[in-house]
């Protein structure tokens, strides 16, 4: 048999595979992989084999050594399509692996013979200064990863000390996190086409005493999540309880089929109302709609140029997320962390810039401070904690990263983060 002929038949046997369906990996792309370079063919025999390999998987939160030891365990406890829903990226889930290997195209540049006796890490955010820079971004539909959901993540939020942002598709409402946080959340905004909907979510986070508003803007135009929909089509339950129509696929959610709210609190309180005649997407002119409806604080999330950043100060936020939602709005390529530097530049001191996309380390955490983040957001991680072993999955997280960013604070020579410059890193091999 020819090489040719031997690799088509082993990438259709790949492609029967549900395994590989499951596990984000994109089969198109590895066969174009490898038809590359000869990094790009060693790449896609590195993906083969990280599939092929069976993880170890830890049997309690407290042997995990690092975040990414959470992972193999929530995709083998989850559903195949709760797994895609988490796991899924857009088109061949390039972003997803951009965002992390960003962070290797710096290096640290560390100083010595300094007193780390004692750092402090706290940051100061909309008025509240928060002891670590490492924020729980929002993250929809927490009840698909663990019965008690979001008030899990809010309870470990509490017990840690951090800030925890609620997502507007939430299976828990602001109301019932706020109590088990046991202080105010921020509140993750998705717009209605209905004005008054839309409003009507702005006046309950804020009733229930969010102090700000984070208006996500990446996913307007929408997003293909093939990793998702792949995993869809090997699930095999009847998910009738908790969707409309039954399993969540391609042509079944639509006009035809009622908005399923049961499960959404936030959207499941509008009250129908007469609708407002509404023109096209959001525009500018729509931040400040929303700053004229609440005396809430305005984030914008999902900012990835210079830009947009300029635009966003001048209409008066309060501050952004340098954000591509995990790899999963456009299939853009490019990371976060090589976004963040023009976001900065934009912001000119002028307001709050959070970061998020692949921080699982705690010297990626400190390479977006010394490109002049505020704090980093963090989306997939928890939630493998939570997936994994409830409440103190996602405790464990956060304090395996938070040790991991004290550690490097104290290896570099910085006490306190505004301490860690640009000239603690340098271009990888620079
Ligand atoms: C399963 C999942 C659901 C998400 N839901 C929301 C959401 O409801 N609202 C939002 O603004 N961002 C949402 N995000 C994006 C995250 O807030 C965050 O930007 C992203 O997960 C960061 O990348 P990371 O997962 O690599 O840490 C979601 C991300 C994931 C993985």
């Amino acid at each position: 048999m020819s090489t040719q002929s031997a690799r088509r038949q082993f990438l259709r046997y790949l492609a029967g595979s549900p395994l590989f369906a499951l596990g984000g990996v994109n089969v198109a792309q590895i066969a174009r992989m490898l038809d590359g370079s000869s990094a790009e063919r060693s790449r896609a025999l590195e993906l083969i084999q990280q599939q092929a390999q069976e993880p170890t998987l830890i049997a309690s939160a407290s042997e995990a050594l690092n975040v990414f030891d959470f992972e193999p365990v929530a995709r083998k406890k989850l559903p195949p399509a709760h797994w895609g829903y988490l796991a899924t990226g857009t088109d061949d889930d390039e972003t997803i692996r951009a965002n992390r290997e960003g962070f290797t195209r710096w290096d640290l540049h560390p100083r010595r013979l300094v007193d780390v006796s004692h750092i402090d890490t706290s940051v100061k955010m909309a008025g509240t200064t928060w002891e670590t820079p490492i924020v729980i971004n929002p993250v929809g539909s927490q009840r698909a990863f663990h019965p008690e959901g979001e008030l899990a993540v809010a309870r470990a939020a509490k017990a840690r000390r951090h800030l925890m942002v609620l997502s507007n598709v939430a299976t828990t409402s602001i109301e019932d996190a706020i109590a088990a946080r046991g202080a105010p959340v921020w509140s993750q905004l998705y717009h209605r086409t209905d004005w008054n909907e839309t409003k009507q979510m702005v006046k309950r986070a804020e009733a229930a005493g969010a102090p700000v508003l984070v208006f996500t803007v990446d996913l307007i135009a929408g997003s293909n999540r093939e990793t998702m929909l792949r995993a869809q089509t090997v699930d095999t339950r009847n998910c009738e309880n908790c969707h409309v129509g039954g399993r969540p696929r391609p042509g079944v959610e639509g006009s035809a089929v009622r908005q399923d709210t049961r499960r959404k609190p936030m959207i499941a309180g509008i009250v129908p109302g007469e609708k407002a005649p509404e023109v096209g997407t959001p525009t500018w002119e729509f931040i400040k709609r929303l700053r004229d409806s609440t005396s809430m604080k305005i984030f914008i999330k999902g900012i990835v140029t210079r830009e947009d950043a300029e635009l966003a100060m001048e209409n008066g936020v309060s501050g952004v997320f340098v954000s591509n939602h995990g790899g999963r709005a456009e299939n853009s390529g490019r990371a976060t962390i090589t976004s963040l530097p023009e976001v900065v530049a934009g912001v000119r001191g002028r307001g709050v810039v959070i970061v998020d996309g692949g921080f699982r380390r705690g010297t990626d955490i400190f390479k977006a401070h010394a490109l002049g983040a505020t704090a980093i957001g963090i989306g997939r991680p928890y939630i493998w904690g939570l997936a994994a072993f409830g409440q103190e999955g996602v405790e464990t997280v956060l304090s395996l990263l938070r040790h991991e960013f004290e550690v490097v604070m104290k290896q570099a020579g910085t006490t306190s983060i505004s301490k860690i410059s640009k000239s603690y890193i340098v271009p990888h091999n620079g």
